[in-house]
């Protein structure tokens, strides 16, 4: 079956689909991102998405390219034309193409662009991670596309043998995957996870679904930064994100996690965001992307 790509208003075969050569997103990371999941035909998570990429577009000081009831037209009929029921859409907006200057340019248009691949849910994949030292900018709130870092840390990981790299501060506190947020599970089977405040982790929408889900099941979140030796010595870890919903991580630097084994908590946390996602309302308390 054709791909389709999204460009600026068009529908294209995703092999032919080109943007400007001096789009700023190319040039500047001048932009911002977001990825989304498609479940059973429907849209994890949407409202979450949508706010947080009005807000990163905010922060950037760059104009939503539509308004959003009809950014959420689009996406329906680009998943449509893609015919795909489970799959992972990825959508970008840039400051648009202008002549290469560092200031904001004048009287240009922001640009869209959405891809969309295959995907499959809910299969608990246990997974090594290693540890690299968080090298990023200070407003890692902003879904930008200045991922380059992240890049770095990945490879790292996967040139040790392993899938995901948690990036650690200078205080030796993790502070989230390359491209998840992190979790631990402490010794009392309360949830561990680094707070949102003052910009320094992405406030992931999986995470805050996750939060949802745990008051109803009753299990505890603790938001608290934690540390590296922490998580070596954590019942269990886990990362958080759309489309790779919830991983196990086993290994952490060569060191077994627990028993080495994807944890009771894990599974019930995948369980029960699988559960919530399948319901097209998707009802979310106290939902913000701030
Ligand atoms: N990444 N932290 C970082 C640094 C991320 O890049 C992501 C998402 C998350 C999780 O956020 P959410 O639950 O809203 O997906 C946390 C996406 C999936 C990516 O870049 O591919």
């Amino acid at each position: 079956m054709p791909r389709i790509a999204y460009v600026n208003g068009r529908y294209v075969p995703h092999a032919a689909a080109v943007v400007h050569i001096e789009d700023r997103g190319l040039q500047f990371a001048d932009s911002a991102y977001e990825v989304i999941a498609v479940m059973n035909g429907h849209f994890a998570d949407e409202a979450g998405h949508l706010d947080r990429l009005e807000r990163s577009l905010g922060e950037l000081k760059i104009a939503l390219p539509m308004p959003r009831r009809a950014l959420r037209l689009v996406m329906r009929e680009f998943v449509q034309r893609n015919r795909l029921k489970n799959a992972s859409l990825y959508m970008q907006v840039t400051r648009g193409a202008a002549p290469r200057d560092f200031k904001f340019p004048a009287n240009v248009k922001p640009a869209l662009v959405m891809t969309i691949r295959p995907a499959s849910f809910g299969k608990l994949v246990a997974r090594k991670a290693v540890t690299v030292p968080d090298i990023r900018w200070k407003r890692r709130d902003i879904k930008t596309t200045a991922l380059v870092a992240q890049v770095l840390a990945k490879q790292a990981a996967i040139e040790k043998g392993a899938y995901e790299a948690l990036m650690v501060d200078d205080g030796g506190f993790i502070t989230e995957g390359s491209s998840t947020n992190a979790w631990i599970v402490d010794k009392s089977n309360n949830l561990v996870t680094r707070p949102t405040q003052n910009n320094m982790i992405l406030k992931g929408v999986t995470r805050n679904a996750m939060q949802a889900l745990c008051k109803k099941e009753k299990i505890k979140i603790v938001e608290r930064p934690f540390t590296v030796q922490e998580a070596y010595q954590a019942a269990e870890v886990f990362t958080t994100a759309a489309v790779s919903l919830v991983t196990p991580i086993v290994e952490i630097d060569g060191r077994k996690i627990g028993d080495g084994k994807v944890g009771a908590v894990t599974s019930k946390i995948l369980s029960s965001y699988l559960a919530y996602a399948a319901d097209p309302e998707q009802k979310q308390e106290n939902w913000s992307a701030r």
